[in-house]
């Protein structure tokens, strides 16, 4: 397997970063995770614009290599072969001679990219499926979600350890309103309303998310960003979870809350999906 660092192709047995690097120290880094199919990036642009957005906030210089991204990312998708890729980019504010909180004026960003097969989505496979398994948990996040940050640790603390190991995915919540997921965001269904919260909450603006949004409501459905209270997740129809690896799942739980039982072509989901595979036709 290829990987990307600094300007340069290495595989990835041989690839290396210095402990020194910032993003190693500090969590000082953003990063993104893109789809591709058929060999061609899926939202690339969406992406692109969030990462800048990430550096802008986070204040990490902008590389050269983000102006043709594009080009770097098909290199490393042609080595890697597989027709459907997940790729990752990370930029770091850099190496530093030695660790100080204050980066120094001549630190440059790291850029690293690997990618992997993308694991096809098995709700396409088999739309009966049971859905996924998730945990309410309280949001201890810092409040700018909207920077895809590296620094994830109260994402991933509870998979490590203690009764929520097992669970699918966690469902992040602030104590009245529900966020999003650790590594995706959320959708309800309450009748034949399909809602999504909205960006004012502490969230990622996934890429998906916003697909989805678009798609759905110019097909005609009602969709709405609004937020949903803890207390009404016993009330939804259906509740599903989307990303750029995940596509869009279904929810069947949530601690001891079960979903409705409902056939899956009567399912907005899976109405979702069906208008996610017709445009993914375009890239075969
Ligand atoms: N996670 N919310 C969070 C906290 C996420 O980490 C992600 C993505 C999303 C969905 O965003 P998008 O649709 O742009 O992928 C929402 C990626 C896949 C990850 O961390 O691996």
């Amino acid at each position: 397997m290829w990987t990307y660092l600094n300007g340069e192709f290495i595989l990835k047995d041989e690839v290396r970063i210095s402990p020194f690097d910032r993003g190693f120290l500090f969590g000082d880094s953003v990063y993104e995770v893109i789809p591709s199919y058929n060999n061609k990036l899926f939202l690339f642009h969406e992406h692109l614009e969030r990462l800048k957005n990430s550096l802008s906030v986070t204040n990490i210089p902008v590389p050269d290599s983000i102006n043709n991204l594009n080009l770097l990312i098909e290199e490393l998708i042609k080595k890697n072969k597989f027709s459907n890729q997940a790729i990752y980019i990370q930029i770091s504010r850099g190496v530093d001679p030695i660790r100080s909180h204050v980066a120094y004026s001549t630190t440059l960003p790291t850029v690293f990219m690997v990618s992997s097969e993308l694991d096809i989505n098995p709700y396409r496979a088999n739309p009966q499926k049971k859905g996924l398994e998730l945990s309410l948990e309280q949001d201890i996040r810092w409040k700018r979600c909207d920077v895809k940050a590296t620094t994830l640790l109260p994402n991933i603390i509870p998979f490590h350890g203690g009764e929520k190991s097992n669970v699918d995915e966690l469902l992040f919540h602030d104590g009245q309103k529900v966020n999003e997921g650790s590594k995706s965001n959320v959708f309800f269904v309450f009748e034949d309303m399909i809602v999504t919260p909205p960006k004012e909450q502490n969230i990622l603006l996934g890429v998906t998310r916003n697909y989805f949004l678009n798609r759905l409501s110019e097909e005609g459905f009602n969709v709405t960003e609004k937020e949903v209270k803890v207390e009404d997740l016993s009330k939804a129809d259906e509740i599903w979870l989307t990303s750029s690896t995940k596509e869009i799942q279904p929810v069947y739980k949530i601690d001891n809350i079960v979903l409705p039982e409902k056939e899956y072509k009567d399912c907005y989901w899976y109405k979702a999906l069906k208008i996610f595979e017709e445009d993914l036709k375009s890239y075969s």
